[in-house]
């Protein structure tokens, strides 16, 4: 990647620009008063990875955390990354109040609506600062963009950013990927007018747009049919990020893994099943209609008590927002009460872990009889695809179908409506029953769908396909 730092930014040399709130790194500042530096994964960390370290790539993101603000301040920026130093209140405004508690709720359809949404002025506050947040990336990219380079905009949190842009830099190649939901138009509708109106036009405002899954994509064609008139020259196309095979598979074989097989394998115990389900807590996982269902079918087919154990690993999400805070101990509450109505001396039906581990995940994974993946409403899910590439026997698959990745994985999975309970537990009573080699064929195939567009390739596709489009009229 290029060597640029915020202090000293090389001027508009960047050919590859990535732009999203979270980045590559965060920052803490120790009790020594020294940073450390935390480097994440994820699909876009393989694909600038993938282009080389020579094609003058920068990725713009914003301070999250003091420790990032702090870094920013003394210019101990990454080379390749660009950290914007936006003002703790504007990002809060911007992150938690618009982007999190309206964006991801409209997208996911989340309001329980006699009573939300309620746009008064206390949003449009907040949408000010969110219009602040999105002008300080457009400025960013249009300072640190070579002549006609490409910039690929990430997810809701930076919808305005492609029109914004364009306005600085008629001559980019933008693009934008959504990674969540694109909702219904009579839902997006709910926005008020102007607000719907802007998020569309700073939308298009891109030449190329990115979704998920097809469904994602229609939904946003039809809201720029019947709320803007059409796409314009805006082009929309479909790319269903997927697992990334090597990588799992490496690292699910990896000591601490194995540690972990061995000590969630005592907590399951001996010739049990386990029905294995790994979140982030976020409100549209379903995670407690999953527990209802875990318990229904304890309920409905009493011979799986003490035969079968749910392992929940449920990691905690945006907990500056109350409603997810709620929803964490509503989580907490319930699997205590299946487990105080149903357990026994020498059984525990629930097994739920809070703290974020990875290595732990990926255990889970390994070891899985069952996979419960029943999101109300997902950009894609990712647990549903890297189960069946690190199971060691085979895992059946219980999946949502209005997951994304539902799309690609519903032919061998046992699909459900995440609001029927009870179908749910009959799924699971399903998967449980699975014959081993059905449930290892169904699995080859799941492995196989899951992996055919792995991350450095889909961000690949993305540049080639914004490359190809052309420059567009003006
Ligand atoms: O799943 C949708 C998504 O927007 C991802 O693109 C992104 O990684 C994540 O959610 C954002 O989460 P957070 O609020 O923790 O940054």
């Amino acid at each position: 990647m290029a060597s640029l730092s915020p202090t000293a930014p090389a001027p508009a040399s960047a050919r590859v620009l990535v732009a999203s709130n979270r980045g590559p790194v965060s920052y803490e500042v120790r009790d020594d008063g020294t940073l450390s530096a935390r480097r994440g994964g994820g699909g876009l960390v393989s694909g600038l990875s993938a282009i080389g370290p020579d094609a003058d790539a920068l990725w713009v993101c914003s301070a999250l955390s003091d420790g990032d603000r702090e870094a920013v301040r003394r210019g101990a920026g990454e080379d390749g990354v660009r950290m914007l130093a936006v003002p703790a209140d504007v990002h809060a405004d911007a992150y938690n109040g618009i982007a999190n508690s309206v964006l991801w709720f409209v997208h996911h359809m989340l309001y329980q609506t006699p009573l939300e949404p309620s746009f008064d002025a206390e949003f449009r506050r907040q949408w000010a600062r969110y219009e602040e947040y999105n002008a300080a990336f457009a400025r960013a990219l249009a300072e640190e963009a070579a002549d006609g380079a490409a910039v690929l905009v990430q997810d809701y949190h930076l919808c305005l950013v492609p029109g914004m842009l364009r306005e600085l830099r008629p001559d980019l190649r933008i693009g934008h990927f959504s990674h969540t939901p694109w909702a219904p138009v009579d839902y997006f509708r709910m926005l008020p007018d102007d607000i719907s109106a802007q998020i569309l036009r700073g939308m298009l405002g891109a030449d190329r747009l990115g979704f998920l899954t097809r469904r994602w994509a229609d939904a946003f064609e039809r809201c720029a049919a019947e709320l803007a008139g059409g796409l314009g020259d805006t082009r929309v196309g479909v790319h269903g990020l997927g697992a990334d095979a090597d990588f799992l598979r490496k690292r699910s074989h990896a000591p601490d893994v194995t540690d972990r097989m061995a000590a969630l394998a005592a907590e399951i115990g001996e010739g049990r099943k386990a029905i294995v389900r790994v979140d982030r807590t976020e409100l549209s996982k379903n995670i407690v209609r999953g527990l209802h269902a875990y318990a229904a079918l304890l309920e409905s087919r009493p011979e799986w008590r003490e035969r079968v154990v749910h392992v929940a690993f449920a990691y905690p999400s945006r907990q500056d927002l109350a409603v997810y805070r709620d929803y964490t101990a509503e989580v907490q509450r319930v699997a205590d009460s299946v487990n105080s109505r149903y357990g026994t001396p020498g059984w525990t039906p629930v097994v739920l872990h809070v703290k974020d581990d990875f290595a732990r995940s990926l255990a889970a994974y390994r070891l899985a009889d069952v996979a419960l993946v029943n999101p109300i409403r997902d950009g894609m899910n990712l647990v549903a695809k890297e189960v069946p590439v690190v199971s060691d026997e085979g895992c059946a698959l219980v999946l949502s179908r209005e997951a994304g990745a539902y799309e690609e994985l519903g032919e061998d999975a046992i699909t459900v409506n995440p609001y029927d309970v009870t179908a749910t537990a009959h799924a699971l009573h399903e998967a449980l029953t699975m014959p081993s080699d059905e449930r290892a064929e169904r699995t080859k195939r799941l492995a196989a769908a899951a992996t055919a567009l792995p991350p450095a390739q889909w961000f690949l596709e993305q540049l080639r396909a914004l490359r190809e489009a052309g420059p567009r009229d003006a």
